[in-house]
């Protein structure tokens, strides 16, 4: 007889929560810190929904204990966290401010304090202003300024951290922040966009040398990719392109270098239009092909694409916010459609197979690399009861099936050591400003309160027993 599969995980499986320094801390003029692209975009009119700011946020920069407090009493055993770059070097460039480093500092301790591993994020999307009026990171520069940056903080705080991810999602970086122009710093340029991805591709694998220099050896050092699940909407050999092309420019533009030292060569012919590539040097690829200890899956929703007939015009259906911009290169001919099923809030359909789909794949890929998915959670309109509870049982439904679907990858074989749930409490949600709200935690922004959803308690029963309660 077939064992029953058991809901249960590993003894050391991570269940943490996830967050952004410009998502949560606010502060954004204190102790020397200086603005950062998110704080010009988001202050620029019509750049955010109703032009919210992080200007606030929820204040974590001032509540990081109360925070932390609850993350233990919730039952949490690691946090995923970013730190702001200009807070810790306003410029760019230079010596650190200590003021903004011992936040950090302090932060980390808290959480040792009550035994929560912290997963440091070198960068979240905040590049320092003055690094983007000088170029930002379709120039080359940045990368190195990037690997100083991370160095410096890995001196400061390898020490006390021992999970570093370099960065958050560049694609979003490269593609929404200088292509489709949705997020900062907003410009809407094919080819600079292409520029951005490489310069952080190569400032991904300068930093991993440095920190490497930098830390304890044990440190162990990942990034966190948007790695897409690209479906064809039919099977003819258009369609199949299609994915090909999307699967090149939101995968294999990163992990191709990353994982298997070399850009795909697909991604380079259908993209000469707009580059020749030639701002990748020589040995860029090998410098970017440092070896990782580990591997970041985000996932919220999959793709399903399929090739245009016909002119297409407008704004492009592809879930990324609206701009007549697309974020995909060279792309025109390609059509992104609705995958059919239940919708978060973000009007992301829910399939959590897809999660199971981008494990096995990078088991497959990336073999003998530890996987964590430092990503995964929905939008829902979370409004509290009368009595002030907060109830969310779509959450539930949905932390329910992707976790579900992680235990029966891990079944199969696949390597995965932890979860970060997106994310711990309500915050700013990029363009969408504060309307969307992601958190496992209510946060009343008037009063800046935090209230434990229904979802915060589920998740720290399986944190506590290590299995999914019903
Ligand atoms: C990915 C990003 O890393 C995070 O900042 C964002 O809030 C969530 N996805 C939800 O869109």
């Amino acid at each position: 007889m077939p064992e029953p599969m058991t809901q249960t995980f590993p003894p050391a499986f991570l269940w943490g929560a996830a967050t952004s320094a410009y998502q949560i801390e606010g502060a954004v003029g204190e102790d020397g810190r200086t603005p950062s692209i998110w704080d010009t975009f988001s202050h620029t009119p019509g750049r955010t929904a109703g032009g919210e700011t992080g200007d606030v946020a929820v204040d974590h920069y001032h509540r990081y204990r109360d925070d932390v407090a609850l993350m233990a009493e919730l039952g949490l055993t690691a946090y995923r966290f970013s730190v702001s770059w200009s807070r810790v070097q306003p410029t760019g460039r230079g010596p650190v401010v200590q003021r903004g480093l011992d936040f950090y500092r302090r932060l980390v301790d808290e959480l040792l304090e009550h035994g929560i591993k912290p997963a440091l994020t070198l960068y979240h999307w905040d590049l320092p202003q003055e690094l983007e009026d000088a170029g930002g990171w379709p120039e080359r520069d940045t990368a190195f300024r990037f690997a100083e940056y991370a160095r410096l903080v890995g001196e400061a705080l390898g020490d006390r951290v021992e999970q570093w991810i370099t960065l958050n999602e560049p694609w979003c970086s490269a593609f929404l922040g200088y292509g489709s122009g949705v997020h900062a710093p907003g410009r809407t340029d094919p080819a600079a966009s292409l520029r951005a991805a490489h310069h952080l591709n190569l400032g991904h694998g300068l930093a991993v040398s440095a920190l490497r220099a930098a830390m304890p050896a044990h440190n162990r050092i990942a990034v966190s990719l948007n790695s897409s699940v690209v479906r064809p909407l039919g099977q003819d050999p258009a369609d199949l392109a299609a994915v090909r092309r999307i699967d090149d420019l939101a995968n294999g533009i990163f992990h191709g270098p990353m994982l298997h030292g070399a850009y795909p060569e697909t991604l380079l012919e259908a993209t000469r239009s707009v580059t020749d590539w030639s701002h990748v040097l020589d040995t860029d690829v090998r410098t970017i092909n440092a070896p990782l200890d580990a591997l970041g899956l985000n996932y919220y929703t999959p793709a399903l694409v399929s090739a245009a007939s016909g002119e297409v015009k407008g704004p492009r259906p592809d879930g990324h916010g609206a701009s007549e911009h697309s974020p995909w290169p060279c792309s025109d001919d390609i059509l992104f459609h609705q995958t059919p099923g239940e919708r978060t809030e973000m009007g992301w359909t829910i399939d959590p197979t897809g999660l199971y789909e981008l494990i096995m794949r990078y088991t497959r890929e990336a073999p003998g690399l530890p996987l964590y998915v430092t990503e995964n959670g929905a939008a829902y309109d979370d409004k509290p009861d009368p009595d002030g509870r907060v109830h969310d049982p779509e959450r539930i439904a949905y932390l329910h099936g992707h976790l579900s679907e992680v235990r029966r990858a891990i079944a199969d074989g696949a390597d995965v050591r932890g979860y970060y749930l997106w994310s711990l409490m309500d915050n700013f949600e990029w363009a969408y400003g504060y309307g969307k709200r992601f958190g496992a935690v209510y946060v009343d922004y008037a009063t800046l309160e935090r209230t434990p959803k229904s979802s915060a308690r589920w998740y720290g029963e399986a944190a506590r027993t290590g299995a999914l309660p019903p």
